[in-house]
């Protein structure tokens, strides 16, 4: 038997982002403008899911791709400053580092992706002996890894088969298709976070409702991420709507649905019953948005149950 050293293994893209602030104005073909302000950091949603639940004092180490370039050794630093494992994340010296550039106008922002090595990640470079060392697995961002389409059914099968308990966020679909074979996949699935609009594209639903009964057949827990409405989850034929830990003062909800995943799959790993992990995802969604980006309120555990205090009475 393999001793299993990390509470959770993920695997997703990895990418960083640059923030353009302080725009004279919008880009036009043959000219030049000027950005006041700019900012290079790790982007990525996983990589934000990683961070957190790593935060929270879980262990997790990632599977990724990335090149041998600056960009690459910065995503590496930034997870390893986060006490991730960054040893099981490829390092390809042929393919780029994903970045993506980000044009910040007040609340609007136009962005820019080159992903670059993320789509290049296949269901081999997920191997036995990764899997073996983990309790869990998480996988992220399903349409922005082509290489992993035909492989995912295949490796939450073989998660499941090795003894992980797993869990998929779909996340957005930039193409808008949602080709997702939800039949095979979803029963190796112990627990799907889609949002609600994934929800609703995923299944071709006109209403939550339809989507949660298009799924039921094949999805084990099913959590819906409803923004500032909180969250719904199914479970064993029931439904349970969770409110949410209203932020009326929102510094930004970027990767609020990623600090969500954190917080429930945190729980989840330490057993506690699936309304307990929805609460507590809803708690951790909303102190996301208590600080700039998808990290910034998550320094450890004790300060986010600071902060879960006192914007939301939380533990009263
Ligand atoms: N204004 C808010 N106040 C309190 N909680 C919030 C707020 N916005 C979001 N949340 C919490 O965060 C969770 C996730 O947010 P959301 O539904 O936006 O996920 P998402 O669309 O997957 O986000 P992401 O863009 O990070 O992928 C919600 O279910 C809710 O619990
Ligand atoms: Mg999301």
């Amino acid at each position: 038997m393999n001793e299993k050293i990390w509470d959770a293994l993920t695997v997703g893209e990895l990418n960083v982002d640059l923030l353009l602030n302080e725009i004279d104005s919008f880009p036009e073909m043959g000219k030049e403008k000027l950005a006041d302000k700019m900012d290079l950091t790790l982007g990525s949603s996983s990589a934000i899911f990683a961070s957190n639940l790593s935060s929270l004092g879980a262990k997790v180490a990632f599977c990724g791709k990335i090149g041998k370039d600056g960009f690459g050794d910065l995503v590496v630093e930034s997870l390893n400053n986060k006490g991730v494992e960054t040893d099981t994340i490829i390092r390809d010296e042929n393919l780029n580092t994903g970045i993506t550039v980000i044009l910040n106008y007040d609340e609007d922002r136009a962005m820019v992706t080159h992903p670059g090595a993320m789509n290049y990640l296949t269901l081999s470079d997920v191997t036995e002996e990764m899997m073996n060392k983990a309790k869990h697995l998480h996988f992220s961002s399903f349409f922005l890894q082509p290489g992993m389409k035909d492989g995912v059914a295949e490796m939450f099968e073989k998660a499941k088969r090795l003894g992980l308990s797993t869990s998929l966020d779909p996340q957005w679909d930039p193409a808008e298709e949602w080709d997702f074979d939800f039949k095979n996949i979803l029963p190796n699935v112990d627990v799907f976070l889609p949002n609600e609009v994934e929800l609703l594209s995923l299944t071709k639903a006109q209403s939550i409702k339809e989507g949660i009964e298009k799924l039921k057949p094949f999805v084990n827990l099913l959590v819906v991420k409803r923004g500032n409405k909180g969250s719904l989850l199914y479970s064993n034929g029931e439904l349970n709507e969770a409110p949410p830990f209203l932020n009326t003062n929102v510094v930004d909800a970027i990767g609020a649905g990623d600090s969500f995943d954190a917080g429930f799959i945190l729980k989840f790993i330490q057993g506690a019953a699936a309304v307990e992990c929805q609460k507590f995802g809803n708690l951790t969604g909303a102190v996301n948005t208590t600080a700039a980006g998808g990290t910034g309120a998550f320094d450890d555990f004790k300060t986010v149950m600071q902060i879960a205090k006192e914007k939301f009475s939380y533990g009263e």
